[in-house]
């Protein structure tokens, strides 16, 4: 169940994202030309005011972005959601706060502070970078709207410097009901983590969405962007301070959003505080001791809610392909811009054709695991030098391997599988875009693509999930003809007006009353 649940909060979180990115549609060409024309001009702003619209991927944004809405936690306002009402107004009372915003996870309703607040950081950046093409189709203060939800529960969740709360609900009473959030009855209890129950990863994560959305917040209300700001800075400084696993040091939360570890959380955490103050001590942070420890320079990760590694490649990478000053003769830096190459070179299938079957790529995964294993014990022991080749190599095994299903959906994971791909896309939307600064050209062993076959990738990835697929199916609810009726979600499959059991309605045979849309 708790695997179940998972699945779907981040499936359609993360559509939101790719989704509104697509919209950029045809305005990175423009920006293209202009760089090809003007070598030596300054970099324009990427991507450029919107251009040509694709309706396709305008509709699927505007359905996707309710998924926010149908999530809400709190006394709702300017509800657009027939079947949702108010609910779960006094959680954070047994301390005296108020923590009834914020949203519910996946079909329950719990709320997990760790996804939640990656949630955040996700869609500031996605804001931060594609807010005028969402402004163009009037997604903009919808999107930002669900991401104050987001970050005044976060705020209200941190009332002193070294104390988070991380979860409001009891997990294992919570999945013995099934009801409306509307109905709920349950006690609320509080979980948090403070200095003697340490949990970097989620304070960590907490201040990469407080920094991110400090900068999507500046210039419409300076005051929360500040306040945001100073939470970001006190969140870092405890996360790093009491270094400790959260969920090592709180065993319960390790059913649901179980944490492989933090390091990946600092550097993240670091990486957007550096963007939204300007101050060179996180660059030096994620640059300096923390980085070799924990950057894992040159393998290519997935970027999920557990692990931002390759997030914060793109994201540092930033910083060089603008050509800040902050970049010139950093090495730290040009690690992690390499990194993010080798990140997008794993992506990009050889030609558009090169599919494989779901058996090669466990054949290449365990392949891989050796692989990587002698690229480590070698890196340790051996020259510079060789540390290179062997890194090439394995670019070029993971490339020759960019792992395709059979109807060309990156498959990762059994649950929840859609998360690889659209987070893959959202980031190889944004290297794309960064790419058209500089000389936009990525070399992937002796090949060498452009920032139009990144964004052909993510299109592919996008396209899969609104109904490019063997089923025909739109796997974002509520778009397109043919969508998935018997969502794993209370709120969606009881009748508002329902006077019986609950578990009668997870268990019927019947589409769903409401749809949850998104
Ligand atoms: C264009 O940029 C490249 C690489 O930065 C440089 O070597 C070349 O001289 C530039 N050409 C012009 C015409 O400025
Ligand atoms: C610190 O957090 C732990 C884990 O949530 C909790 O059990 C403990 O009571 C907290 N300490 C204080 C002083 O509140
Ligand atoms: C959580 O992750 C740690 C570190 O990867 C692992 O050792 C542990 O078995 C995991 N626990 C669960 C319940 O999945």
């Amino acid at each position: 169940m708790g695997k179940e649940s998972k699945s779907r909060g981040f499936l359609a979180w993360f559509l939101v994202l790719v989704i509104l990115a697509l919209v950029v549609g045809a305005v990175v060409y423009t920006v293209k030309k202009k760089m090809d024309n003007k070598n030596d001009s300054k970099p324009a702003p990427v991507p450029g005011p919107p251009g040509a619209i694709d309706k396709k991927y305008s509709d699927a944004l505007k359905i996707a972005m309710q998924f926010f809405d149908v999530q809400k936690s709190g006394r709702l306002e300017d509800n657009k959601i027939s079947w949702r009402g108010n609910s779960a107004l006094t959680d954070g009372s047994e301390a005296k706060l108020d923590l009834s915003k914020g949203m519910y996870d996946a079909g329950d309703h719990m709320k997990f502070g760790f996804p939640m607040a990656f949630t955040a950081t996700v869609l500031s950046w996605a804001i931060l970078e594609y807010g005028d093409q969402m402004e163009a189709v009037n997604e903009l203060e919808p999107a930002r709207e669900s991401l104050k939800w987001l970050t005044d529960f976060l705020v209200n969740a941190h009332p002193t410097e070294n104390v988070l709360y991380i979860q409001v609900g009891d997990p294992e009473a919570d999945h013995k009901c099934w009801e409306r959030p509307e109905d709920m009855k349950e006690k609320r209890p509080l979980t948090q983590v403070n200095e003697s129950v340490p949990g970097t990863e989620v304070a960590a994560e907490t201040a990469a969405a407080m920094a991110s959305a400090s900068l999507v917040f500046k210039a419409a209300d300076s005051t929360y962007s500040s306040t945001l700001l100073t939470h970001a800075k006190q969140l870092l400084s405890f996360a790093d301070n009491n270094r400790g696993s959260y969920s090592e040091n709180i065993p319960e939360v390790a059913t649901y959003y179980n944490s492989t570890g933090y390091g990946d959380e600092l550097l993240w955490a670091a990486s957007w505080l550096y963007h939204a103050t300007g101050d060179g001590s996180y660059l030096g942070y994620v640059t300096g001791e923390n980085g070799k420890q924990f950057a894992q320079w040159g393998s290519p990760t997935w970027f999920s809610w557990d692990n931002k590694l390759a997030g914060t490649q793109v994201l540092l990478s930033r910083i060089s392909l603008f050509c800040s000053k902050d970049a010139s003769g950093n090495s730290g830096l040009e690690n992690y811009r390499k990194s993010a190459e080798d990140v997008m070179c794993s992506l990009l299938p050889k030609s558009p054709s090169a599919t494989s079957s779901s058996n090669v790529f466990f054949k290449a995964k365990s392949f891989g695991f050796i692989f990587l294993l002698c690229r480590r014990m070698l890196s340790d022991h051996l020259s510079h030098r060789l540390t290179e080749l062997v890194r090439t190599l394995w670019i070029s095994f993971v490339y020759q391997y960019s792992l395709y299903h059979a109807g060309g959906l990156i498959w990762v994971s059994e649950w929840n599988s859609l998360q690889h791909p659209v987070a893959s896309a959202f980031l190889a939307l944004l290297y794309s875009d960064y790419m058209l600064t500089q000389t936009a050209k990525l070399t992937c062993g002796d090949h060498s693509f452009k920032p139009s076959d990144l964004r052909k990738f993510a299109k592919s990835q996008a396209d899969y999930v609104l109904g490019n697929n063997p089923l025909k199916m739109s796997f974002l609810v509520g778009y397109g003809d043919k969508y998935p009726q018997y969502v794993h979600h209370r709120g969606a499959s009881i009748p508002v007006d329902a006077t019986t059991d609950g578990f009668q309605w997870l268990t019927s045979p019947k589409p769903n009353p409401n749809v949850a849309v998104g």
